[in-house]
């Protein structure tokens, strides 16, 4: 007999359905007796015990479907070491569930943040598998996540639909692409949507770079410039900044987020009529493309078929075109950034793409 806990945590995004389905139908569809114990709302059920035993039809008709049938939650890191209010230690509460159910793992499918918790509950003695979720491609020891391929689709389209409109009023556009701190989703989008200029966390902006390459478009006789600008983007200038100056300069930051201050700063130096659009969490709604389907299934069916080697303390990863253990030690706490010397990079800057560095 197994007996597999499984939880989502961490922002949702397309495809966890699919994965949690690859996992299920290898184990059901395996010799060994299997129980899946769902927990609701990522850690927050193995903590408060809530949980519901899940059958063969809880994983099925759902490859498609966005979002997670599990219900997912954000509980820092920082918040499961400390006892909050109500004064529960919540590593002893998450291992308390784990045996009461007589566990023999836990499927952990999220980001970062929870991956720092899946270690930690690793350190801790528990038996972890955990699969690699997130629209922002940050995790480490992964070339991607599940969930990506969906957002840049969207980001994508985003961007489309803004070159109809940015074109018929000659105006320039600024679409702000999740992300983070990264901006694997805002290069990937920005190219598939024929951005001219992508702004970048790891590749710090001067506005008057931004401002001499829509001069230099108008003057071609182009009369529209889309961006494409990541959540994240940071200006030369504010990259020079300590983590504590930055930090405050955000608390009495008059914008609703970095596009806006750009927009700001782009009209006042142009002349130009700049508009923002911010797609926000549709990056992360609906359901999975085809490529997520694929990616999803084949992390889950190998994640299936590792607990059944009773091979654990891993998180399913994704190198050179293949499917991979890779230690949860290695993953944990490390953030996957962009190298501004990639070759996308450099492919993008040959095609004329301004960086604004
Ligand atoms: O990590 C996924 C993500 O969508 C980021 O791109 C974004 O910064 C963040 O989550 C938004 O978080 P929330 O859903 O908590 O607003």
């Amino acid at each position: 007999m197994k007996r597999v806990g499984m939880l989502t945590s961490g922002g949702d995004c397309q495809a966890l359905n699919a994965a949690m389905r690859g996992v299920a139908k290898v184990l059901y569809n395996s010799t060994e007796d299997v129980e899946i114990y769902g927990f609701q709302d990522g850690y927050q059920g193995l903590i408060y015990g809530k949980f519901r035993l899940m059958t063969y039809d809880d994983f099925s008709g759902i490859l498609t479907k966005g979002g997670t049938i599990l219900g997912s939650s954000r509980t820092p890191y920082k918040l499961i070491r400390e006892p909050g209010a109500d004064g529960v230690d919540k590593v002893a509460a998450m291992k308390q569930t784990y045996y009461k159910l007589q566990l023999d793992c836990l499927v952990i499918l999220g980001g970062n943040g929870t991956h720092k918790t899946a270690n930690l509950l690793r350190q801790e003695g528990l038996n972890i598998v955990t699969l690699p979720k997130t629209i922002d491609n940050d995790l480490w020891g992964t070339d991607m996540t599940f969930g990506f391929q969906s957002a840049v689709n969207i980001a994508t389209d985003a961007l489309d639909c803004i070159h109809t409109t940015a074109a018929s009023h000659g105006r320039v556009f600024i679409v702000e692409v999740m992300g983070h701190k990264v901006g694997w989703l805002t290069l990937n989008a920005g190219i598939a949507g024929g951005a001219d200029i992508i702004l970048v966390p790891e590749i710090p902006y001067d506005i008057d770079k931004i401002v001499e390459k829509i001069n230099e478009r108008h003057n071609r006789g182009s009369r529209f410039t889309i961006l494409a600008v990541a959540e994240g983007a940071i200006s030369k200038e504010d990259a020079k900044l300590s983590k504590k100056e930055y930090k405050k300069k955000l608390e009495n930051y008059k914008y609703p987020s970095v596009s806006y201050e750009i927009a700001e700063q782009i009209q006042e130096k142009s002349g130009m009529e700049v508009r923002v659009t911010v797609p926000g969490h549709t990056q992360r709604g609906g359901s999975p493309c085809a490529y997520d389907r694929v990616f999803a299934s084949r992390l889950g069916s190998e994640a299936g078929r590792m607990i059944l080697a009773g091979e654990y303390g891993f998180m399913v990863g994704y190198k050179h075109r293949e499917i991979v253990k890779v230690p949860l030690e290695e993953v944990a706490g490390k953030l996957k950034m962009l190298d501004p010397n990639a070759s996308i990079v450099r492919e993008a800057k040959m095609m004329g793409i301004s960086f604004g560095d």
